[in-house]
């Protein structure tokens, strides 16, 4: 059952695809405030979980933090951290009820649950506009699944995508992409993708290539194809002001960027200096925007990746000059009335500052809508804009489209990567902790920065990172300009890394096929434990393994030094290991807690009971994988659905993509 509350005057986020009459009663579950703003309060029983929230710190069960959906620009993700990049406003009480929650206000939302007080779940919205839906089902599972389908569809992208991905930022030339490329064939590493990071940019301008180190980017784009490599340009959001690039004139004379309340176009500084942000919640300017992707199609670009898009802003001109005038006044100021702190606070404040988001509006339905009421629409809608408009330039075809900023309706459109994050140990696992939350919010197609963004990796780090990023749909190893070189083959014991991205490639049937089952049936491709096993005592407690499509249980290492892990198991099952020799080791383990030993160089995972896994042989890319030579994996007996397609067209419901494979011995 959904109920659906309406709140005053809500703007319409389109994130419920699905119609649902609204209800006039007030919820049955918890109680409703309209005192000041929208506050709705329930008390939890002692050992309910709260499960969701997409891309947020903390563990899969939610309970004991304060979070605040507010798109946020923040490379520092602590447990104390608040706001990330996306805005995904929904979630699960399991226990005594169990039931859903997704508060549809794309302004900030608070979710304190249980920060506060231990017991009380509280969730505030500034003003009362928004729609609230319950959904209440039989298990948690049951009431992701309904709310799975009043969202629509999650986006599918093109097979290549579940290859291997190389990126970093500072890859300027030519060259440059070739020397990863040779650095990864030579080695015989696998890897299907490189992305190109701003510095392909002219100038960080967007939807334009350096001219001088590109010349003839088509041709370079068909010399990495015919290696089976995929070049995958980052576009920003903010397009730069400059006289005569035709994205800002074009932008300028049409109305299409957002606006001051004075009518005039609103400036923020982010990579180019000086920008202009689109208007991606206006339909005209969304269309125009999405068009502006064509020209890069045209020269056979294929995936994109959309950033800065919460959006970040390094500074405005006003508040650039405020903070100025605070050291100009700290400078001359000979009575100490202005104090150090005041200016470190006012130059420290400027990036992302929250009066920014306050300054500039939308244009709407002939309405003026001031930014903050909608901030976390707006990565959501870039990349709506990018999804329409290929689907306008190639409708058959799928991209490759995942974005920073996200909010739950985009999950249609695009996948997402979860930001800047750190070559933490702790990141590895906060990693495997969001993914389950993701998907209960539609967003499939998701992964992390593998081996870390910020801070220098080491080489057992970034072993370990992958050997989790075999199992995730974006498998990117991405870092930051300035940052340890990070590039598999740039560590020792090169042979470690190719096995560990090949074990992924010899996955790589299966776990298509579990992630286009997921999709195709609004269904979860990582789920907890609990909601395979509602009945098991100890599965709702388990934060670092996860249940993988039908057939498999992942358990990753996380830990520095470590040499294995404790596992628990809620059913026997086979215990699976891709040794460096290319063998398969498995070993059945009973129900129960175990220790079990895992090498730097192998890659576990739990096949269940009954069950059967495909495995292919080692490709070096996606292309070359032989689907019709696949062995399996598991019990004797067992039979397993296949679903495979040609990756490239949105065939998906042909008979012929689907195939019964059964284990005979
Ligand atoms: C942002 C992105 C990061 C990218 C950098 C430069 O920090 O999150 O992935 O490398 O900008 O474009």
């Amino acid at each position: 059952m959904i109920w659906k509350f309406k709140y005053g005057h809500p703007f319409e986020t389109e994130a419920v695809t699905e119609h649902i009459t609204e209800t006039e009663e007030a919820p049955p579950l918890g109680t409703v405030s309209l005192q000041e703003g929208f506050r709705w309060r329930y008390e939890l029983a002692k050992d309910d979980i709260v499960y969701g929230l997409g891309e947020a710190v903390r563990g899969i069960n939610k309970r004991g933090h304060c979070y605040i959906s507010h798109a946020s620009d923040d490379p520092h993700h602590m447990e104390s951290t608040q706001s990330l990049y996306g805005a995904h406003n929904f979630i699960v009480i399991a226990g005594e009820h169990n039931f859903g929650l997704f508060v549809d206000d794309p302004a900030k939302v608070t979710f304190d649950i249980g920060s506060t007080c231990s017991d009380i779940l509280e969730i505030s919205c500034q003003e009362a506009d928004l729609y609230f839906y319950m959904i209440d089902g039989e298990t948690p599972y049951a009431v992701v699944k309904q709310f799975r389908k009043i969202i629509g569809r999650s986006y599918i992208p093109p097979k290549f995508a579940f290859g291997f991905g190389q990126s970093r930022w500072g890859y300027r030339t030519k060259e440059d992409f070739r020397r990863v490329a040779d650095g990864y064939r030579s080695n015989h590493i696998p890897i299907d993708m490189l992305y190109m990071d701003i510095d392909y940019m002219q100038d960080f301008k967007d939807f334009t290539v350096n001219g001088g180190e590109f010349e003839d980017f088509p041709g370079f784009v068909k010399e990495m194809k015919e290696r089976n490599i995929r070049l995958i340009p980052i576009i920003d959001a903010g397009v730069k002001v400059e006289k005569g690039y035709p994205v800002y004139e074009e932008g300028v004379k049409n109305g299409y960027f957002c606006k001051r309340a004075d009518g005039s176009d609103f400036v923020a500084a982010v990579w180019p200096g000086d920008t202009h942000f689109p208007d991606v919640l206006n339909p005209e300017a969304r269309r125009w925007f999405g068009g502006c992707y064509r020209p890069l199609i045209e020269q056979g670009i294929e995936g994109f990746w959309n950033d800065m898009n919460e959006p970040a802003i390094f500074y405005t001109p006003e508040g650039l000059e405020a903070a100025s005038r605070l050291m100009r006044e700290y400078v001359e100021d000979e009575t100490g009335t202005v104090s150090m702190f005041q200016v470190r606070e006012a130059l420290t404040g400027l990036q992302n500052h929250q009066d920014y988001y306050k300054a500039f509006y939308h244009q709407i339905d002939g309405r003026m809508v001031r930014h903050d009421k909608v901030h976390n629409l707006f990565g959501c809608n870039m990349t709506r804009a990018a999804d329409e408009g290929f689907e306008r330039i190639a409708p058959d075809k799928r991209f490759l489209l995942f974005s920073r900023s996200s909010y739950i309706g985009m999950h249609r459109c695009g996948g997402i990567w979860t930001g800047d994050n750190k070559s933490w140990w702790s990141h590895i696992l906060l990693n495997l902790q969001m993914m389950p939350a993701l998907n209960m919010c539609g967003f499939l197609y998701a992964g992390a920065d593998l081996g870390g963004f910020g801070g220098h990796t080491t080489r057992d780090l970034l072993l370990r990172w992958l050997a989790l990023g075999v199992f995730t749909p974006l498998m990117r190893n991405h870092s930051a300009i300035d940052t340890r070189a990070q590039e598999c083959y740039q560590f020792e014991g090169v042979e470690d890394f190719r096995h560990i991205v090949g074990v992924r490639y010899r996955l790589l049937p299966y776990l298509y096929s579990e992630y286009m089952k997921a999709a195709l049936s609004d269904d979860l491709y990582f789920k907890p434990l609990a909601f395979e096993y509602p009945q098991d005592t100890f599965a709702p407690r388990v934060e670092d393994q996860l249940m993988l499509g039908g057939e498999i249980m992942i358990a990753p290492v996380y830990t520095q030094n470590a040499k294995g892990r404790y596992v628990y198991l809620p059913e026997e099952m086979r215990f699976v290991k891709f040794m460096p020799d290319g063998s398969i080791q498995q070993e059945t383990l009973s129900p129960g807690h175990h220790y079990v030993e895992i090498a730097l160089n192998e890659v576990p995972l739990f096949i269940r009971s009954g069950k059967c896994i495909p495995v292919a042989k080692a490709a070096e890319c996606v292309a070359e994988l032989q689907s019709d030579a696949l062995e399996l994996l598991g019990d004797p007996g067992a039979e397993y659905w296949l679903y495979d397609d040609d990756g490239t067209y949105k065939d998906y419901d042909n008979p012929a993509n689907r195939r019964l494979l059964k284990k005979m011995s």
